[in-house]
């Protein structure tokens, strides 16, 4: 087969900044698609003077030509795919071909109410602090294999069915468990195969069309979604979300092969970021948190929050490296961190007395660490327009080096700035 297949993923906590990376290389490969997760993504790209925020769609939807698929691994809300469909279109910004995998979950308004009331069960310190757009409860249903796929919106006897015994089961769990009131059959019926008439020339098997412009030489380029340390099965669990935000996870929820992918890009920032509950060793105290917030812009693109901030955490990275196998990392947000004296950075964790270099994602764990920083130079000039490696103050060079030698990875690509032009390429 001629054509590759990379991936463009987090390594923290997702909010790494992929968009905008996605939208530096997206005019250089011929299709995008998104694999995992859900609305609850909000993914910022900046063009043509525009800010745009996608929760489904691909960040490569903004170029002419090419196509965007969205990965049988995402659980879809088609109410909220529809509403950023037709933004694009209301703006004549929808240039490219969108291909919607038949075999992707749909997210049900029940599954949006139950994420609420599986965080109300749970109650304080046992909170995820999930996004409530019905992830969680989506894939549990998947999982289960209960749940109502894209492919079933087109068939109204299908949905009937499917619709009958999905909302009994949920309608059982919203009475009897939560004592709320059940959900009515007839809106959602109506309402979903209404979804499916307008979503219906974009149905389609997302692994196939991939396979075939891979046949015909295309590049392929992954999105990923969230953030390493959210993973389901790599991240700080329980407090991550419900599906493989990891590399790996790429080939499951977008139907491609393992030794398809040639390139795996980590998107990190060059601090570190988090919303929702759950540990965050490097997490800073309130006057750095609130700066670096403030400066960074930090609150999330899907709720709003104000998101929890820290130093650069080089433990957590290196399991990045490790479970994605990391060709390279592109660093954003840079200048973020211009008028710091010192840049302190994590170099391991010290837990009983003992110092590990090794990440392990366990709470119990992980609640118990305390950072070993190394402290770096800052730097005080204001880097948003530099444009070549050299043009960087010696100290922000230093910097990255310092995570090229700790990770052993090449920094790949450097965001000084949110705009298009904002940036260092360094191989990506
Ligand atoms: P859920 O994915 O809505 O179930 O939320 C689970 C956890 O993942 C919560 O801590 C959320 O804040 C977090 N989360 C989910 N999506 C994102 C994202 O795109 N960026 C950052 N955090 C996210």
């Amino acid at each position: 087969m001629k054509g590759k297949v990379e991936a463009i993923i987090g390594t923290q906590w997702g909010d790494e900044g992929k968009g905008r990376v996605v939208d530096a290389v997206a005019s250089r490969v011929d299709v995008v698609a998104r694999y995992q997760g859900g609305a609850n993504a909000g993914h910022t790209v900046m063009a043509e003077g525009e800010t745009y925020i996608f929760h489904l769609l691909p960040s490569g939807m903004l170029y002419p030509g090419k196509t965007c698929v969205i990965g049988n691994g995402v659980v879809i809300d088609p109410q909220q795919l529809i509403d950023e469909l037709e933004e694009l279109q209301d703006k004549g910004k929808d240039r490219a071909r969108l291909v919607i995998s038949e075999s992707a979950h749909v997210v049900m308004p029940y599954h949006k109410v139950l994420d609420g009331m599986e965080e109300r069960f749970r109650g304080t310190g046992r909170r995820i602090g999930t996004t409530r757009r019905g992830i969680g409860p989506c894939y549990m249903d998947k999982v289960s294999r209960r749940g109502i796929r894209m492919e079933d919106l087109l068939e109204p006897d299908v949905l009937r069915e499917k619709l009958t015994f999905n909302l009994e089961y949920n309608n059982l769990l919203l009475t009897r468990i939560y004592e709320e009131s059940p959900l009515s059959f007839g809106e959602i019926y109506d309402e979903a195969l209404a979804w499916g008439e307008r979503l219906a020339p974009y149905i389609g098997d997302g692994s196939l069309v991939i396979h075939k412009a891979l046949e015909a030489g295309d590049t392929v380029l992954l999105e990923g979604a969230q953030g390493t340390l959210l993973d389901i099965d790599h991240g700080t669990y329980p407090f991550v979300t419900s599906s493989n935000a990891v590399g790996g996870g790429g080939c499951t929820g977008a139907g491609i092969g393992p030794v398809r992918i040639s390139r795996m890009t980590g998107v990190t920032k060059a601090y570190c970021t988090r919303v929702g509950s759950g540990p965050f060793p490097t997490e800073a105290e309130e006057e750095v948190a609130t700066r670096l917030r403030d400066r960074g812009g930090e609150y999330g693109a899907t709720t709003g929050r104000p998101r929890r901030c820290g130093w650069l955490d080089l433990v957590a990275l290196k399991h990045a490296v490790r479970v994605n196998g990391l060709t390279g990392i592109a660093l954003t947000k840079l200048d973020v961190l211009s008028g710091e004296k010192d840049l302190p950075v994590c170099v391991a964790y010290s837990h009983e007395g003992r110092r590990d270099e090794d990440f392990r994602g366990g709470y119990s764990y992980l609640e118990n660490v305390k950072p070993v920083f190394q402290k770096l130079a800052g730097w005080q000039e204001d880097i948003s327009g530099c444009d070549t490696w050299e043009s960087l103050p010696e100290e922000a060079r230093k910097y990255i080096t310092f995570i090229e030698e700790q990770t052993g990875v090449p920094v790949v690509f450097i965001g000084v700035g949110a705009k298009r032009e904002q940036m260092i390429r360094r191989g990506l």
